[in-house]
């Protein structure tokens, strides 16, 4: 006859999960995982050959995490080795460095090599992303401000942190964070929870202040041909005054696109005879 024991409760199952690291080289990729993991920082280079593997295990709200992290060389030449990991992914670190412009230009180009391995029934839109802006501690040299890198995250619903390898700054939280939106994307069904600020602007707005801040002159900046008369200028002014006025749009540098386009409108009013 069984003995009537009383049940346990059995722990929750440790939720095991696959998360990846993309960047360029240099960016400081390894040296983000290992000040977390390791609690400490390299300040030589060394280049990971292909990638780096490591495990190791979180608590999240109750549950055990064992996390697999495969730390991918950024260089070109491991693409071959690199191009195997994309699959099975539940989180991505996308990092740059925030004084190289090109390593922030190339976010699009690791999202697109990860979406063309993934093949066209690989879906990312199931995968949390964390943006890492790191080196920050490198004030002088910072080239890619804070709301243009957080725009460029948070338009596409990821993550944004702003990180230091060296110091520790951003780290833990980064972490933390992205752990817990792993979390919540497998506790719902592997969909990407909606984050607030995915929502709090739309599209447009991001696509518009991007130009903006890329546009070559006043009348680029307005949408304007060279030449345009000042009907055509207030015109394309109050399109993009409604758009962008900082009480209506809470998209990351709103306020600065706002600015250039009131003086790129005064600077074209005034040239116009
Ligand atoms: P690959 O493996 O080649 O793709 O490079 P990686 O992105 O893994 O870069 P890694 O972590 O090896 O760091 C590259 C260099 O940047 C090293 O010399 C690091 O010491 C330095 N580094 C990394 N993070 C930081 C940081 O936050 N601040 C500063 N000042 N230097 C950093
Ligand atoms: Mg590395």
């Amino acid at each position: 006859m069984e003995a009537n024991v009383p049940k346990r409760k059995e722990p929750s199952k440790a939720l095991r999960i696959k998360v990846i690291s993309m960047g360029n080289a240099e960016v400081g990729k390894s040296c983000i995982i290992k000040r977390y993991c390791e609690k400490r920082f390299v300040s030589k280079y060394l280049a990971t050959i292909g990638i780096d593997y490591g495990v190791t295990k979180v608590q999240v709200r109750d549950r055990e995490i064992k996390v697999n992290i495969f730390d991918m060389a950024g260089h070109p030449f491991f693409y071959e080795v690199r191009n195997e990991f994309y699959k099975d992914t539940q989180g991505v670190i996308l990092v740059y460095d925030v004084g190289q412009k090109e390593s922030f230009d190339a976010l699009d180009t690791w999202l697109a090599e990860m979406k063309q391995e993934l093949g066209p029934h690989g879906n990312v839109d199931n995968i949390v992303f964390v943006v890492c802006a790191n080196k920050i501690d490198c004030t002088k040299h910072r080239c890619v401000d804070e709301s243009e890198g957080r725009l460029w995250a948070e338009s596409r619903g990821f993550l944004y942190f702003e990180t230091s390898a060296q110091t520790g700054e951003g780290i833990n939280e980064m972490f933390q964070a992205f752990y817990v939106s792993i979390v919540d994307l497998c506790e719902n069904g592997g969909k990407r929870p909606p984050t607030n600020s995915s929502t709090s602007f739309t599209k447009e707005q991001a696509d518009t202040i991007r130009r903006i801040r890329n546009s070559k002159d006043s009348w680029d900046m307005l949408g304007v041909k060279p030449g345009a008369s000042r009907e055509e200028v207030n015109k394309a002014y109050r399109k993009l005054a409604v758009l962008l006025h900082p009480d209506k749009c809470m998209a990351p540098g709103s306020e600065d696109a706002f600015k250039a386009v009131v003086n790129a409108r005064t600077a074209l009013l005034k040239s116009i005879k």
